[in-house]
C-alpha cells in the first residue's frame, strides 16, 4: 500500500477519478451563456482547469477555452490530452495561480467547477482574483461559479460523497467527505481517500483538503468591492432559478451562481 499526497499531482488517477460524464454541466453553462449573455460566446476562460475535462468538451460546441491551474503535472496532461484529441487551437492550458493571474479583456465568459474557487482562502485574495477576472471578460459577458459545498445552515460533519470510475485498466472508488468545519476562520476542512487499482497493482492516496466555507452574505460582499460584477442568477442543479431574496443555504446543494461583468 503506498500513500501519496497531492491528488492534483497525480492527474493520471485525478483524470480516472473524475471521469464520469459532464454533459449535464456543459448544458448548463451553455444554457446560462445563452440567457445571461447578450452576444454569443465564442471563448471562455477556466481558472482552475485540472487536467482539462472542460478543456476537451466545450470546443466540441464551437467554443474555445484557455484554462490555467497551478498544478504543473495537470497542466501538462491536460495538454498531452489537447494534443492527442488535435485540439489545438480551441484549447489550452497554462501555469497561473487564481491569486494573483491576470489576462487581457478578452474572453466572452469564465467558469469555475466543483468548487475550485474554494481553494482561495483569503478574502483579499478572492477579492483581488473577482478583480482581475471580471477584467478579464468582455462588459456584458459572465463568471459562473459552481459552489458544491455550500456551506449549510447546519454543516453536517461526516457528510460523505462516495463514487467509483474506470478506464484503461485504472479503477478508482472516491470517498472525499467533511471532516471539521471552522465557522469562526471560514474554513471548511475536508479528507479525500483513492483506493487505486493499476491495473493490478493496489494502493490509496489519502489527503486532506483545506477549502473556504463560503457564505452567500460573503460573496454579495465580495461582488459589491469588485465594483465591476453582479449577482444575476443563481441556479440549482436541476437548472432552476433560486429566489435570492431568500435564504441561500448548502441545503439547497450545488449552486451556479453567474456574475454578470459590467
Ligand atoms: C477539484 S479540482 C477541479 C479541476 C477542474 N476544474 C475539473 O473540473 O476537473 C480543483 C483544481 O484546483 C486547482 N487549484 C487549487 N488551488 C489553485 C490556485 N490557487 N490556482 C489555480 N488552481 C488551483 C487544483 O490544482 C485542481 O486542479
Amino acid at each position: 500500500m503506498i500513500s501519496y499526497n497531492n491528488i492534483y499531482n497525480l492527474p493520471e488517477y485525478y483524470d480516472v477519478a473524475f471521469s464520469y460524464d459532464i454533459k449535464h454541466e456543459i448544458n448548463i453553462y451553455r444554457k446560462i451563456f445563452n440567457i445571461h449573455v447578450p452576444f454569443e460566446v465564442k471563448k471562455i476562460l477556466e481558472p482552475a482547469s485540472g487536467t482539462g475535462r472542460f478543456l476537451t468538451s466545450f470546443p466540441k460546441y464551437g467554443i474555445s477555452i484557455t484554462g490555467y491551474d497551478i498544478s504543473n503535472p495537470e497542466v501538462d496532461f491536460a495538454n498531452a490530452k489537447i494534443k492527442e484529441l488535435k485540439l489545438e487551437g480551441m484549447a489550452e492550458s497554462i501555469v497561473g495561480n487564481m491569486e494573483s493571474i491576470k489576462f487581457e479583456r478578452i474572453y466572452d465568459a469564465a467558469i469555475n467547477s466543483i468548487n475550485s474557487i474554494g481553494y482561495i482562502l483569503k478574502d483579499e485574495d478572492v477579492l483581488l482574483h473577482f478583480i482581475n477576472t471580471s477584467e478579464s471578460i468582455k462588459r456584458g459577458g459572465v463568471y459562473i461559479i459552481h459552489l458544491d459545498f455550500c456551506p449549510e445552515k447546519y454543516p453536517v460533519v461526516d457528510s460523505v460523497n462516495e463514487w467509483h470510475c474506470e478506464r484503461d485498466g485504472i479503477s478508482v472508488n472516491i470517498t472525499w467527505g467533511l471532516s471539521h468545519v471552522d465557522i469562526k476562520n471560514k474554513l471548511s476542512h475536508q479528507y479525500c481517500l483513492l483506493k487505486v487499482n493499476d491495473n493490478g497493482k493496489h494502493f490509496e492516496i489519502k489527503e486532506n483538503h483545506t477549502l473556504r466555507l463560503w457564505f452567500y452574505e460573503d460573496l454579495k460582499e465580495f461582488i459589491k468591492k469588485s465594483h465591476n460584477l453582479r449577482i444575476e442568477s443563481v441556479y440549482n442543479e436541476k437548472f432552476e432559478e433560486i429566489d435570492r431574496k431568500g435564504e441561500i443555504t448548502g441545503e439547497m446543494g450545488n449552486l451556479y451562481f453567474v456574475l454578470k461583468v459590467l
